[in-house]
């Protein structure tokens, strides 16, 4: 198998920054007036990660492409890292928005759409009944909380190099079997094993021993690991895990935010999952800001009895704007007419061949790389064989090549993930995007190898 000539890396990305430099002149203008207001000169703090030598500007954004201020063409395959991931402004959501915000933006009291997303997130994923929020960090956020008062437990338990949010209990990896706040966690309100364990993932062995002493309330998963290239689960391991959380009597959170990608009902639909919460956010609005957890009836009776509905609003589960009308206008467009069981279909037909594109180049370069996919999600790693868990999946992370492929695949019109080298697939993709990826990352995967 082939090695990267890793000093050549350095070479290469001077000259891309330098093409970044020639395409993006507007954009960098833009970047720098933007350090006289805004912190880090950009609105979030991870925007200053993008490679290159700041973000790109957008101009305007439709389905699976943009157009920045530079007037640079790009196919997006990382949409919002999900929250797109219904495509860039899907008309029929666009317009319910519009409608909808004609009509009253937030009131403090229900629309008629609510109990309709209600139910058909019931349909697609099992648990019955719902509540709504403004982000899928918040979603887990109040599902911790439910299980924390029901259980009466502090621990939360989640997997080594899991993201769920920015949750302070899951901000935490194991260091030497030890748990400790994840690098570069800032402000951590208490030393993370106060309040957290982390096992890794596919390791029951590891899960068994966390729970035994009964202090767990919950267990927050993802199905698979997505925020550390994707890591699946090897088979069997979500029904021990169920087993062994109704054995130690720890309720199970489903993270379906990312592992949407699976199917319309995510991996719980897809798998048979069977977990007490699932939480989602991102893409259920189009972007508009939403999130969603759902309970089983079980878990409901036990909520019912330890609600004390004269507090309930001080209680710490809240959020004034949550389950607002203009959120819920655009759930209900975007899950009944924009990511439809029928729009799924496509989208995992485009990830299929987006995995098989990017293994068709590797396989025929000898690459010491490998691609993995869940649905319509799929995604590439530095390392050749696929990763059983977070630890792994780390090693394989490549600090100098990552920016740099990133980087390749920007000055050639076509945006990735940042982080990682995640695609994802919209119902506005169409195959000659993904073939467009397939080509550039074999010129790519040419120059960089080149003897
Ligand atoms: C699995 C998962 N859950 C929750 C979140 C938090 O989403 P948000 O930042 O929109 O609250 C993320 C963000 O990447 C995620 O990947």
């Amino acid at each position: 198998m082939k090695s990267v000539d890793r000093p050549r890396i350095d070479t290469l990305m001077e000259s891309e920054r330098a093409t970044f430099r020639r395409r993006h002149a507007q954009s960098g203008q833009l970047a720098a007036d933007a350090k006289r207001s805004l912190l880090f000169g950009v609105p979030m703090n991870w925007m200053t990660r993008w490679p290159g030598d700041h973000a790109v500007y957008v101009d305007r954004a439709a389905g699976a492409r943009f157009r920045d201020v530079d007037g640079n063409e790009f196919i997006d395959f990382c949409l919002g890292d999900t929250g797109g991931m219904a495509g860039h402004a899907p008309p029929v959501a666009v317009e319910a928005i519009a409608n909808q915000a004609r009509k009253g933006i937030t009131l403090m009291l229900p629309t008629a759409d609510a109990a309709w997303v209600g139910g058909e997130l019931a349909r697609r994923f099992g648990v019955p009944y719902w509540q709504f929020t403004l982000s899928a960090t918040d979603a887990n956020r109040c599902a911790i909380r439910w299980a924390r008062e029901i259980t009466g437990r502090p621990k939360i338990l989640v997997h080594n190099w899991c993201y769920h949010g920015t949750v302070d209990e899951t901000v935490a990896t194991l260091e030497n079997g030890r748990t400790v706040a994840r690098k570069g966690n800032i402000g951590k309100p208490v030393p993370l094993d106060q309040t957290t364990r982390v096992v890794e993932f596919n390791d029951l062995a590891g899960l068994e021993a966390a729970l035994k002493d009964r202090a767990v309330a919950a267990c927050l998963f993802e199905p698979a690991l997505t925020n550390i290239g994707i890591v699946l689960p090897d088979p069997g391991y979500h029904a021990a895990a169920r087993a062994l959380c109704t054995k130690y009597g720890t309720l199970l959170i489903i993270d379906e935010t990312h592992t949407i990608s699976a199917g319309p009902g995510g991996c719980t639909k897809a798998w048979g999952l069977d977990p007490d919460f699932v939480t989602i956010g991102k893409t259920l609005g189009a972007g508009i800001a939403s999130g969603a957890y759902g309970m089983t009836g079980r878990v409901r009776e036990l909520v019912y009895e330890r609600t004390d509905a004269r507090n309930a609003d001080v209680g710490g589960i809240g959020g004034t704007l949550a389950g607002n009308a203009l959120s819920l206008a655009a759930m209900r467009a975007t899950l009944g007419e924009v990511m439809t069981d029928k729009a799924f279909e496509g989208m995992i037909a485009l990830g299929e061949r987006f995995e098989a594109g990017v293994r068709g180049v590797i396989d025929s370069r000898g690459l010491p790389w490998h691609v993995v996919r869940l649905g319509c999600r799929v995604e590439y790693l530095f390392r050749p064989d696929a990763a059983r868990n977070g630890d792994e999946a780390a090693a394989g992370q490549d600090e100098l090549l990552d920016p740099y492929i990133h980087l390749y695949l920007l000055n050639r019109g076509i945006l990735m993930t940042p982080f990682h080298n995640m695609a994802l697939m919209s119902p506005a993709t169409t195959a000659e995007d993904v073939d467009r990826h397939t080509e550039v990352f074999g010129e790519m995967a040419d120059e960089l190898f080149q003897s």
